[in-house]
């Protein structure tokens, strides 16, 4: 009740020499920490397996970050029974405990903030400022998800019947589980995990195999603040062995998941299947991918479109769900948008983002190998104006160059397939009816944006444009805890809309309880 209200946490302006300075230490210290074994963490036993996994900075990748154990198919029993176990207790939990728990591992993390950025930059590959920007959303998360599971608790029915006490309670489901992204490792797998765990739920975590070891130091983290014992399970494994038997376990209530759209419609249709001894319909949160795009109309302002295009497009090398990868240029302003658009993406340096280069690897050699793939592709259906090619770094780094590629048709795969990497097609329209159907024609919807200089034109984007992130002369990447609910229409997913009011909700179960007096 004396909580203040939530405030998003301020970015780090890395132009200060004393902010500059701690994260260069925070580097430092860091890198002093690679390389170790992490365990395997059930019902606050640790454990460990015979196969690994190896956890590398994509910058360096012969600098092995952290070095894990691999769970596999048989090891989903265990992990599910030990969540099930520690249900029982911490269902009962008040929920002012548990979200004080929350709390104090956002204090813990804002006091380690510099530290937690360097582990993002050193496991996958963020710059300064990117990895800021997902240590920021990850206290956020947490802040938000403690005040707003406070707030459900408090929940009323609209109407109280006459002769009656009639109360609503938002009880947990019971065993989920997480399987979060590589690309936000830190606020996405905290988010996914505390707004879980805070309604009572326990909860099975299977960090991506991509970015391990930022999800074992948040482990590490819920140990210190004094989470019971198998409320999260830290069980690192690859999607097809682990993965796959925990989703489809009999115990398992919920999977929220957030990663790509075929890994999430495997998901689905295998929570879907009732197994033997199964009592309940699994429920599952599924974020998936995007075709992010952003018109630029007539009569916007040029170079605040170029601007939030480039943003948008090369933030983290294109690596959010959230990223702009179409751009849909009205013909009247095309020429001039391309000719600033190549100039600004000309001026994206490229290097390891431990030394804030603004361009930084891809996450790995699978990725790395996929987008250069499309930059063949790119060869054959458009104008290539910037990039195109890799860029090699005597420790082999995954670096692709920021790649524009111009004069696209709305139907090319550059314009119609998740690239997941840093480039960006380039379309002409001729009137904001035609952008906005080139637009909304793919399978995604997950953010959109457009730079106009009218009413009219903002207000019929408003209407028509199909996503589940909007945004008006601005970026379309970056969407801020509380303000910005995220979540995604058609294939991008379930439209959760984390951080959002109603987030916690697909958590719980609802109980009507009604009381003659
Ligand atoms: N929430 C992130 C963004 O808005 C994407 O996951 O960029």
């Amino acid at each position: 009740a004396s909580l203040s209200p939530f405030q998003n946490e301020a970015f780090l302006d890395f132009t200060l020499a004393e902010n500059k300075r701690a994260m260069e230490a925070a580097l430092t210290k860091v890198a002093g920490l690679l390389g170790r074994e992490y365990d395997m963490v059930v019902g606050g036993r640790r454990l460990k397996t015979e196969g690994k996994i190896e956890s590398v900075n994509p910058a360096r990748p012969k600098q092995v970050v952290g070095v894990h154990q691999r769970a596999e198919a048989e090891h989903a029993e265990g992990a599910v029974e030990a969540a099930r176990a520690a249900f029982v207790g911490w269902s009962r939990v008040p929920v002012a405990e548990r979200a004080e728990l929350l709390l104090k591992a956002s204090g813990l993390i804002r006091e380690r903030k510099f530290e937690f950025c360097a582990w993002l930059t050193l496991e996958v590959g963020k710059n300064w400022a990117e990895a800021d920007a997902d240590v920021g959303e990850t206290i956020d998360f947490l802040e938000f998800y403690a005040r707003e599971a406070l707030k459900l608790d408090g929940a009323v029915t609209p109407i109280q019947m006459p002769g009656e006490r009639n109360r609503l309670r938002y009880i947990p489901l019971g065993v989920g589980a997480v399987i979060p992204p590589w690309n936000f490792p830190f606020a996405i797998m905290a988010g996914m995990t505390a707004a879980a765990i805070v309604c009572g739920n326990t909860v099975v975590l299977k960090p991506s195999v991509d970015a391990p070891t930022i999800a074992a130091e948040f482990m590490k983290l819920l140990e210190e603040v004094g989470l019971p014992d198998g409320v999260v399970n830290f069980c690192p494994g690859e999607g097809p062995g682990f993965g796959s038997a925990l989703v489809a376990h009999p115990q398992v209530r919920f999977i929220s998941f957030t990663g790509s759209k075929a890994v999430g419609l495997e998901i689905h249709e295998r929570a879907a299947k009732t197994q033997p001894g199964q009592i309940f319909i699994k429920r599952t949160v599924l974020e998936m991918g995007g075709k992010d795009a952003i018109i630029v109309a007539a009569d916007c302002d040029l170079d605040a479109a170029v601007e939030g295009v480039a943003a948008s497009a090369f933030g983290f090398n294109g690596q959010k769900c959230s990223a702009c990868s179409r751009a849909i240029v009205d013909a009247s302003v095309y020429d001039a948008f391309l000719e600033r658009l190549q100039v600004r993406v000309d001026s994206i340096k490229v290097g390891d983002p431990a030394e804030n280069f603004a361009a930084g690897p891809v996450i790995s050699e699978k990725a790395y190998q996929r987008v250069l793939s499309y930059l063949e592709v790119a060869k054959s259906e458009g104008r290539v104006l910037n990039g195109g090619h890799a860029v090699e770094t005597a420790e082999g780094g995954y670096y692709v160059a920021p790649t524009v590629v111009a004069d696209v048709a709305p139907t090319a795969r550059l314009a119609q397939e998740e690239i997941f990497g840093p480039v960006l097609a380039v379309i002409k329209s001729t009137s904001l009816d035609e952008a906005l159907a080139i637009a909304n024609n793919t399978e995604y919807g997950l953010t959109g944006a457009i730079y106009a200089g009218t009413r009219e034109a903002l207000d019929q984007a408003s209407e028509e444009f199909h996503v589940g992130n909007l945004y008006l002369n601005r970026k379309c990447t970056g969407a801020m805890v509380g303000a910005h609910p995220f979540g995604g229409f058609n294939m991008s997913g379930t439209d959760s809309k984390a951080g959002g009011p109603d987030y916690l909700l697909l958590f719980t179960q609802a109980k009507s309880v009604a009381e003659k007096v």
